[in-house]
């Protein structure tokens, strides 16, 4: 019998790992606010850098500290051209969420001049560096699948007017950013920002409690990131939706394969850990869905498809019993797909968005006195003790 062990919490659906002052969730209520502020109103009214720097610095900045901000990040977004390099050395069809945990990770070996944990001016500088080439290298990896030639950052343009040209510019002809698009993929990483200790987040604060630079904390969020549990949803969710409209079968159907249980089908974009009534994201997505796709002339059947399938769903006692709503990847992939983006790219543009997050959240940690080593117990259940055999 193990001693000192009280609790075995899989999945740690009931230990709290940290006291945390940024983001508040309430589940049942549907409440996500960040910093004290309703996600609903941050999002009709902020710009992602300003949001960056609330949960950041814990204030709103002022209009000298916010542009200043914005400067020091313009002023940090080309890369060094050995690591702009980099992206040749690996297979064209590598996927992109594969792609930005490595290049995020070579960050630390091109910029070994902001690792100290402790320095605060260090942590400032890796976090404008963060902040200012995720989106580059986010950008160049997409540039990378389709094989179209990488842009240098253009930096009289916004944070996400800058990313749209890397993504969708070409060498060839100037790029015209559509200020419809651009202010939903504001809104749309805006309401990723943060979301308190889900996996990537406290994958984060577990690397970063042993004192690993920002940059590999950062990298290995990305990776947790990536799992279709939690942000490789908006990507499987596309994938099911185009399933269900190329196989021809009736959303009834698929349904039924959910409830069934059958291996390896699950209704992507539905279901929280949090949330048992609604994700209040999912709400301001769906209104994005609609106002987006008629801003662009955009009709998408799988928009159609995946507004039948909430329905239907939410009408099923499955549904009901276990307290399942579509979550805020359910229609971000129509949205991000009518915007031009492939599929492969969606859990990418999750990333950028929860960047400003995991940042809030490594420097909140290391800042805390109270910050231990991250060292979960185990139950263990195996031989009690055996003697090696003799004569192997
Ligand atoms: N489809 C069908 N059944 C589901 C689903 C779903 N999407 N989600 C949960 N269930 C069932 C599950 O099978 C279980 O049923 P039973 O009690 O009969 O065994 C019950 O609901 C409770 O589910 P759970 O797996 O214990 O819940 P969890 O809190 O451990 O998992 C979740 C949460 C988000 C991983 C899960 O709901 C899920 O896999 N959803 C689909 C993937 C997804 O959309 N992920 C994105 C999450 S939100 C954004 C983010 O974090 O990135």
């Amino acid at each position: 019998r193990q001693t000192g062990l009280t609790s075995l919490d899989y999945g740690f659906v009931n230990t709290a790992a940290t006291r945390s002052a940024i983001t508040y969730i309430d589940g049942d209520a549907g409440i996500l606010r960040y910093r004290g502020y309703p996600i609903e109103q941050v999002a009709e009214n902020s710009t992602f850098l300003e949001v960056a720097w609330l949960l950041i610095h814990g204030e709103l900045p002022t209009p000298a500290e916010l542009a200043d901000f914005d400067d020091r990040i313009r002023r940090h977004t080309l890369l060094h051209e050995d690591l702009r390099s980099f992206f040749s050395a690996l297979p064209h069809d590598a996927h992109p969420m594969s792609v930005l945990s490595s290049a995020v990770s070579a960050l630390s070996t091109f910029y070994q001049d902001s690792l100290s944990v402790s320095d605060p001016e260090q942590v400032e500088l890796s976090t404008v560096r963060l902040l200012a080439k995720l989106p580059v290298i986010a950008a160049y990896a997409h540039k990378k699948s389709i094989g179209q030639a990488f842009l240098y950052p253009d930096n009289s343009l916004s944070f996400v007017d800058n990313f749209l040209r890397l993504n969708f510019g070409t060498l060839a002809e100037p790029y015209e950013v559509n200020p419809v698009l651009s202010r939903a993929l504001e809104r749309l990483l805006i309401l990723h920002e943060d979301h308190e200790q889900n996996a990537s987040t406290s994958t984060v604060r577990l690397v970063g409690s042993t004192q690993a630079n920002l940059f590999a904390s950062v990298s290995a969020g990305i990776n947790a990131l990536y799992g279709p549990l939690h942000g490789g949803a908006n990507e499987a969710v596309l994938q099911m939706l185009a399933n269900i409209r190329d196989s021809g079968e009736s959303v009834q159907k698929f349904v039924e394969r959910v409830k069934n249980k059958e291996s390896g089908v699950k209704l992507m974009g539905f279901g929280h850990r949090v949330y048992k009534n609604f994700d209040p994201r999912a709400k301001l997505v769906k209104q994005s869905a609609d106002e987006v796709l008629a801003a662009l002339g955009v009709h998408d059947p799988l928009l159609d498809i995946a507004k039948e399938l909430e329905e239907v769903a939410l009408a099923d006692q499955y549904f009901v019993d276990r307290r399942l709503y579509p979550n805020v990847d359910f229609y971000t992939g129509v949205i991000y797909k009518a915007m031009g983006f492939p599929t492969r790219m969606f859990t990418v543009l999750f990333a950028i968005g929860r960047l400003p997050g995991w940042i809030a959240h490594w420097r909140e940690m290391t800042q805390d006195p109270s910050t231990k080593i991250g060292r979960p117990q185990q139950l263990y259940v195996g031989d009690v003790e055996r003697n090696w055999p003799t004569g192997r």
